[in-house]
């Protein structure tokens, strides 16, 4: 592995090509050539590609899946390993249970979770999972894409919890990307091409084995009136949208007198009003009659 960029056209032998959502062999090889495990586990080895790679390479190796009985979820590891790698379902693209394997949907099927939050924290508790069962100084490899559906983006990775010191994130490209035809939203939505390789490791050196370094990203629903930070141009522009894009200064004053930036300049005994007015004048469009609507960008 030379850089950061993985790319494998030709598949490599180990697993199956007809598992739907396999990995190429070939990145388990240049995992194994680059951290040199002596003990590699695979709690969701689908077709067996892990443990073919690491037979072929004289690699201790215990691989297991839902399908033969192991839930991550709920089930212990057999013991601790040198690299443990999750290769998880793409949330609900490929339903697993009752479909690639098995005659019903399993409950723990981690392809069947019945939202996406749902899949994220569950996900996160089988990441956790298996972080228990690294040694000190093993590492974490996840392979994870994101989802496109109806134009919305779901970045799996980036909203994955993770566990213990980032070593490295790669970008896996993607060859025979079977999910396109279902992912893929319209002609001008570019598909993607890619997938992610995270790695991470536990500590060898520590103060305190408790403590677990925890990497995750927020969501939040932030109130934009309580920002005071918030520009006096964002604040008009907002308000607009706010009023349908047709506005009245007063309508404006109105809709912004409890905002946070509006009472700080009310405190400081400044004409807040006055300064609302010359963004309106300076940046809105006039739609006649004392109307104000958003900016409409022109070329000088
Ligand atoms: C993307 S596939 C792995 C493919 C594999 N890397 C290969 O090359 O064939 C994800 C796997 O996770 C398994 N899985 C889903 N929920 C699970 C759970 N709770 N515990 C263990 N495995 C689970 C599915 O059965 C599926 O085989």
């Amino acid at each position: 592995m030379d850089s950061t960029i993985l790319s494998y056209p030709d598949r490599g032998a180990g697993g199956s090509a007809k598992w739907r959502g396999n990995h190429s062999p070939r990145l388990s090889e240049d995992l194994f050539l680059w951290l040199k495990p002596s003990l590699v586990f695979d709690p969701m080895c689908g077709s067996g590609t892990t443990g073919d790679v690491a037979k072929r390479m004289g690699i201790a190796c215990w691989q297991s899946d839902l399908h033969s009985g192991f839930n991550i979820l709920k089930d212990d590891f057999p013991g601790m390993a040198d690299l443990i790698f999750c290769h998880d379902p793409y949330h609900d693209i490929i339903r697993y249970s009752g479909n690639v394997w098995g005659s019903a949907p399993h409950p723990d099927d981690l392809s069947r979770c019945p939202d996406y939050d749902t899949f994220i924290q569950r996900m996160d508790v089988a990441h956790y999972h298996a972080y228990q069962a690294l040694r000190p100084g093993g590492h974490l490899v996840v392979l994870v894409g994101d989802v496109k559906r109806k134009g919305a983006l779901y970045p799996l990775q980036r909203d994955y919890r993770w566990y213990g010191e980032p070593v490295q994130m790669l970008i896996k490209l993607q060859h025979n990307v079977w999910s396109n035809g279902r992912m893929y939203n319209g002609m001008s939505d570019p598909r993607i091409m890619h997938e992610y390789v995270i790695v991470t490791r536990k500590p060898r050196q520590f103060t305190s084995a408790w403590m677990v370094t925890v990497r995750r990203s927020e969501r939040l629903s932030v109130d934009q009136r309580e920002v005071a930070g918030q520009t006096w141009q964002g604040i008009v522009w907002t308000a607009l949208v706010e009023c349908g894009n047709r506005a009245s200064l007063q309508e404006i004053y109105d809709h912004i007198k409890d905002h946070a930036r509006v009472r700080r300049a009310q405190a400081n005994g400044t004409d807040w009003q006055a300064i609302v007015r010359r963004v309106v004048q300076e940046t809105c469009t006039n739609v006649g009659r004392g109307m104000w609507a958003l900016p409409t960008y022109q070329r000088a």
